[in-house]
């Protein structure tokens, strides 16, 4: 079963939070630092971003339902896939990749700009 889609949201950004984290600290037991880009995109994409959706849905400040599902994997695909991709146009300069996946994080935030507009006319939580 799914959870709501804020918890979605949230699980996925700990989960990348903790992905960034990790290869933050490999790059520093390792003094390689040109997986920079690949950190910093899976820390400010997935955690900071995807945790910023999740809290817009709780909030009331997004409105939720079918076109947040489809936001919701959209913002999945573009975080994985944007560090993905700069990973492999960084080490191999291949950029196939890289190009989907920020056409994906580019849609996924017109998507949740619909959302919040569509949202304009409800209450917010935080009143
Ligand atoms: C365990 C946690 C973390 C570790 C060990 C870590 C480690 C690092 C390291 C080693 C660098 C490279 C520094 C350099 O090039 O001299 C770096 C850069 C960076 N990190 Fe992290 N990081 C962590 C968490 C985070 C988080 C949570 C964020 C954002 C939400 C973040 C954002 C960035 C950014 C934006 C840069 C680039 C800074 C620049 O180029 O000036 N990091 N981090």
């Amino acid at each position: 079963m799914m959870p709501s889609i804020d918890r979605a949201f949230f699980t996925l950004a700990v989960l990348a939070g903790l992905a960034g984290m990790l290869l933050g600290i490999q790059m520093g037991m390792a003094h390689d630092f040109q997986l920079v880009p690949v950190h910093t995109h899976i820390n400010l994409v997935g955690w900071v971003s995807l945790a910023l959706f999740g809290i817009g849905y709780r909030l009331g400040l997004a409105k939720g339902g079918g076109l947040a599902v489809i936001h919701f994997w959209v913002a999945a695909a573009g975080a994985i896939l944007l560090p993905v991709g700069i990973y492999l146009a960084t080490t191999r300069q291949q950029e196939a990749v890289v190009i989907i996946g920020s056409v994906l994080v580019l849609a996924s935030m017109l998507l949740f700009l619909v959302n919040v507009v569509r949202a304009w006319n409800t209450p917010a939580a935080a009143g």
